[in-house]
Parts: structure tokens; C-alpha cells; sequence
């Protein structure tokens, strides 16, 4: 049985697309959830959308420290952390600048290890707490323009399986999630630069068709709960099947 009954889980990104899925599925399952994001309304619209009434949320750009250690002063220990924010860029090599890097890693990578670095040293951690980082297909693929997202998302993969081995001893676990293509509002950016052909052509190329947030959020249910007790530093593919050719 997949159970999160009374575990206080945060989920980054939960604003919309796949961390409010995860959130939503997070309270019926019995946890009680902190969303994350920048956007106060659409926050909110996630916080009406969870089961039951123990939940909390948090505006604040995970990009800058300032409102880390925000989040970090006004939280209590968590049993389960969804690292779940990110943006995409597509941009060919011979148009990076040093500030299109540091846009995508600081969120995408260099957050993530900073909130997780600052939940171990507050001690916001309980035992046998569960961390799960969503990166991405993209970490395994070389796709044309995705130079910056994959790379963020591959360090990402690493990330978690150094802080796997870290935090065991204090039998805490760290996973992380590589799904392919989402149908969220991330995906639909990526439509707007391509052609209804290519839209078609691209989606055909999953033996399942795309995936719905709820195929992430079910398989980051299994992470968090004790039924994944002896899984740690696992990077978990799920695509509908794209990358068996
Ligand atoms: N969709 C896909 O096909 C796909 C595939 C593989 C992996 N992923 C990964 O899954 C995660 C969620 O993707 P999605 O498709 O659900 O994307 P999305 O709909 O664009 O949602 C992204 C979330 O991240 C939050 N976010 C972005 N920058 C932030 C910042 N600086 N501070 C705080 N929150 C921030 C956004 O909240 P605010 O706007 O409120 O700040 C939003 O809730 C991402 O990490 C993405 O890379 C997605």
C-alpha cells in the first residue's frame, strides 16, 4: 500500500504542471503538503485543490538565497522533499551567454542543491526522510538546443546519487525521476516553436503517446512512501517507452 498518512512533504514548482499534481496526489494519499512557487494566485489554486486542510504554501523565488533561507526559518521537519521546479531553455551551443547558463542552472541545479544543503544543516530532515529530484530524459539524450537544460538536469541525476550515499546513515534516501515529454504548460512552450506537423511527429515517437502529470506523480508516490524503503540513489526513467528504440 502506498500511504503518506501524516508525513509532511514539500514540493517545489507546485504551482501548476507536474508539482501540483504531485502535491494533489501527495494530500490524498494523507500528507500534509507545502506547495512552493513564485506565483501567489496560482499557489493558492493549488492549495484549494488538496485534500484535507493541513497544508501550507510558500511564494518565494528558489533562485535567490534570500528567500531559501526564508523558506528554510519558516519550515518544520519534512519526512519528504519533491525537487521539482525548473525551466527550460532551448538555445543551439553558439548562442549561450553566461547569463542564459546561469538562468537555467541556478534553478534547474544550483537551488536544489542549496535547499536540500540547508534542509540537512537545520536539521529540517526527520529519519528515514525521503528526497526525490525530478530531472529528465534530456539528461540521457543529446537533443539539438537543450544543451543547458540537459546539463542541469544531469548534474541533478549525479546530485542525488552523491547525497544518496551522504545521508544514509541517517537513513535518509535520495532518487531522482527522468520523464519524458509531459503534457504541461512546459511542453506547450516548446509546441509554440515547432510546426503542427512536427508537434505530430514528435508525439508519435512515444510507443505510449506523451505522458500526463499524473505518470510522474504516481511513480514519485512510490519514492516517498515506505514501500521504496530500500531504494536510494536510483535514477528512474519513465517515458512511455521512447527510449527502448
Ligand atoms: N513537462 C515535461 O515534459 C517535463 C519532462 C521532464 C522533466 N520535467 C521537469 O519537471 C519539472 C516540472 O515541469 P512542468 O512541466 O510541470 O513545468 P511548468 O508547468 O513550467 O512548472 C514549473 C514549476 O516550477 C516553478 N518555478 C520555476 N522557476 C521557479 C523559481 N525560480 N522559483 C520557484 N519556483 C519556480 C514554477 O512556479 P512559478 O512560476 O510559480 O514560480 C512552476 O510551478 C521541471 O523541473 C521540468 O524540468 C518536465
Amino acid at each position: 500500500m502506498i500511504i503518506l498518512q501524516d508525513k509532511n512533504i514539500l514540493v517545489t514548482g507546485a504551482s501548476q504542471g507536474i508539482g501540483r499534481e504531485i502535491a494533489i496526489t501527495a494530500s490524498k494519499l494523507g500528507a500534509n503538503v507545502t506547495v512552493v512557487g513564485r506565483n501567489v494566485e496560482k499557489l493558492q489554486e493549488t492549495i484549494s485543490l488538496l485534500t484535507g486542510n493541513n497544508h501550507k504554501m510558500f511564494a518565494v523565488d528558489l533562485a535567490v538565497t534570500e528567500d531559501l533561507d526564508k523558506l528554510i526559518l519558516q519550515s518544520s521537519a519534512f519526512d519528504g522533499v519533491v525537487f521539482n521546479a525548473g525551466i527550460v531553455e532551448y538555445l543551439p551551443v553558439k548562442f549561450l551567454s553566461e547569463s542564459k547558463i546561469n538562468a537555467v542552472f541556478s534553478i534547474n541545479f544550483d537551488s536544489n542543491v542549496l535547499l536540500s544543503q540547508k534542509l540537512v544543516k537545520k536539521k529540517l530532515l526527520n529519519k528515514k526522510a525521503s528526497l526525490v529530484f525530478i530531472s529528465s530524459i534530456s539528461s540521457k539524450l543529446g537533443v539539438g538546443g537543450t544543451a543547458m537544460y540537459a546539463a542541469s538536469k544531469a548534474a541533478l541525476v549525479s546530485f542525488s546519487k552523491v547525497l544518496a550515499t551522504e545521508l544514509a546513515p541517517q537513513g535518509i534516501r535520495s532518487n531522482s525521476i527522468c520523464p519524458g515529454i509531459i503534457k504541461t504548460a512546459m511542453t506547450e512552450q516548446a509546441n509554440d516553436i515547432a510546426s503542427e506537423e512536427e508537434v505530430k511527429k514528435a508525439e508519435s515517437e512515444y510507443p505510449l503517446g506523451y505522458g500526463e502529470p499524473a505518470d510522474v506523480a504516481g511513480l514519485t508516490m512510490y519514492l516517498l512512501s515506505d514501500i521504496s524503503k530500500w531504494m536510494t540513489g536510483s535514477d528512474l526513467i519513465i517515458d512511455g517507452g521512447f527510449t527502448l528504440k
